[in-house]
């Protein structure tokens, strides 16, 4: 696991926000049930007993991972070990066929020193293989680890086999025999991840006239205080930002337009960023919506991920339209997006690994910048809050009105969200139902050059 080499655990976020059902097997962690902590000497082939549990474990691995296909729906499953030598490849690709599912191959090569050490002390030394030790003495034994590694290591190059081969980082990319088209979106997903430390910030537009009438959708102008935001933003992002370059992302629409004015960074505008479009229910109020279209107030809210308005838009919807978005993202520097609740409940949801049940009820209040900062297992969160009050927009399950009132008034002050929180303590993520997932059911496996790639990540 490599922050922006290739992160399976990024992987499995990506493709779980797409409703496509994904999971990790890690080798290293069915491993570590008999050999916790092994020195380097263990994954030396020489090592009869380190080869009989390492073989056992890539085998109950495998395993478990077929029958997660066949037992549980599961989409793309997600073999993470060091499958470096023909014969394991080989050894993967008859027990996947055997059941009828395709095999893609994903290997990370990378000989640059520099690149190969900042990986180990970022990400390996705090592994479970090395808790509590020293973090030099880790980073020696690992780099020890992937001598013995190379010893076998026989790269990617079988004619007949679906692989892509990332060398350096995405430096230079080999693909070979891909065919379909889920392939590709993983293909180009792992291209556009990088190491190169950035963050995102993201804000709400600044309270709008259409807001302070509880109306939804429109395109209506910024309402005084939402001007007072505007012009409070520029400070609020300095003290965030600092003298960074940062791009700014908008939507079409005039009030996240109004909101970024007097920030001056270059600027973005995207439809795709416009805000969920509640087609017959666009100017109304939850009150009205709820007496004039009562069965669809109800049914949003049974199940509002998929609910979509009548000549409008669900938040699954919202989804597609955010992908290519996010693969921007991903493969883009330090980024500011002002947009709508609605959208940024799925943008958060990608980065924060939210279910799709919960994603579309969470509190995004206005007059807040959320800083989100992509890390190797995830994202760390940040919240800075102005001291302008705004009408509070977020309204709970049946229920007709906002949860009403202004925001609380929070002199400038970071607060980790929630979310956060609970991540932190292990929020679980949800296998969707899959409407656009192809049917197709596929198994990748990892073969690694250099062992860059290999455990440390239990997934769910
Ligand atoms: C493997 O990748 O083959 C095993 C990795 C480990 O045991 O950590």
């Amino acid at each position: 696991m490599v922050p922006g080499i290739v992160s399976y655990l990024l992987l499995v976020r990506y493709l779980k926000w797409l409703s496509v059902n994904a999971k990790s097997f890690n080798v290293g962690s069915y491993r570590r049930a008999d050999t916790p902590q092994p020195t380097a000497d263990f994954f030396d082939t020489g090592n009869a007993e380190g080869e009989r549990l390492r073989r056992a474990a890539a085998e109950a691995a495998v395993h478990d991972m077929l029958h997660w296909f066949e037992h549980e729906g599961g989409h793309v499953g997600i073999l993470d070990a060091t499958n470096s030598t023909r014969s394991r490849r080989a050894w993967i690709e008859e027990r996947c066929k055997s059941k009828g599912y395709d095999v893609m191959f994903v290997e990370s090569k990378c000989d640059d020193e520099e690149l190969i050490m900042n990986n180990i002390l970022e990400v390996k030394t705090t592994s479970p293989d090395y808790i509590g030790q020293d973090p030099e003495v880790a980073a020696r034994d690992f780099r020890d680890r992937i001598r013995n590694y190379e010893k076998v290591y026989e790269t990617i190059d079988e004619p007949h086999l679906t692989y892509v081969k990332l060398i350096n980082v995405s430096s230079q990319v080999i693909i070979n025999q891909v065919s379909n088209y889920l392939q590709t979106r993983i293909i180009y997903f792992a291209m556009n991840l990088h190491i190169t430390p950035r963050s995102i910030w993201l804000s709400r537009h600044g309270e709008s006239e259409f807001n302070v009438l509880g109306k939804l959708g429109g395109d209506a102008n910024l309402s005084p205080r939402g001007m007072a935001y505007a012009e409070a933003l520029p400070g609020l992002v300095k003290g965030s930002v600092g003298n960074k370059d940062i791009t700014l992302w908008t939507s079409t629409m005039k009030r996240t337009i109004q909101t970024v004015k007097h920030l001056n960074y270059p600027k973005k505008q995207w439809k795709a960023l416009d805000e969920l479009d509640a087609g017959v229910c666009d100017g109304l109020t939850y009150e009205e919506i709820e007496k004039k279209y009562p069965e669809d107030f109800r049914a949003r809210d049974d199940d509002k991920y998929n609910y979509r308005y009548q000549a409008g838009e669900s938040y699954r919807d919202v989804v597609i339209r955010l992908e290519p978005i996010i693969m921007e993202m991903e493969r883009g520097s330090d980024i500011m997006v002002v947009t709508h609740q609605a959208i940024l409940r799925c943008i958060y949801a990608y980065f924060m690994n939210v279910p799709q049940d919960q994603s579309p009820w969470m509190e995004i209040p206005l007059h807040t910048v959320i800083k989100l900062t992509p890390r190797a297992y995830g994202t760390q969160e940040e919240r800075f809050k102005a001291n302008i009050p705004a009408v509070s927009t977020f309204r709970a399950k049946y229920t007709s009105a906002n949860m009403g009132g202004e925001t609380a008034i929070v002199d400038a002050e970071r607060v980790k969200s929630p979310i956060a929180r609970a991540q932190a303590n292990g929020v679980t993520t949800i296998n969707g139902d899959v409407e656009a997932a192809p049917q197709k059911v596929e198994a990748i496996s990892v073969a690694e050059s250099l062992g860059l790639n290999d455990d440390t990540v239990v997934v769910e």
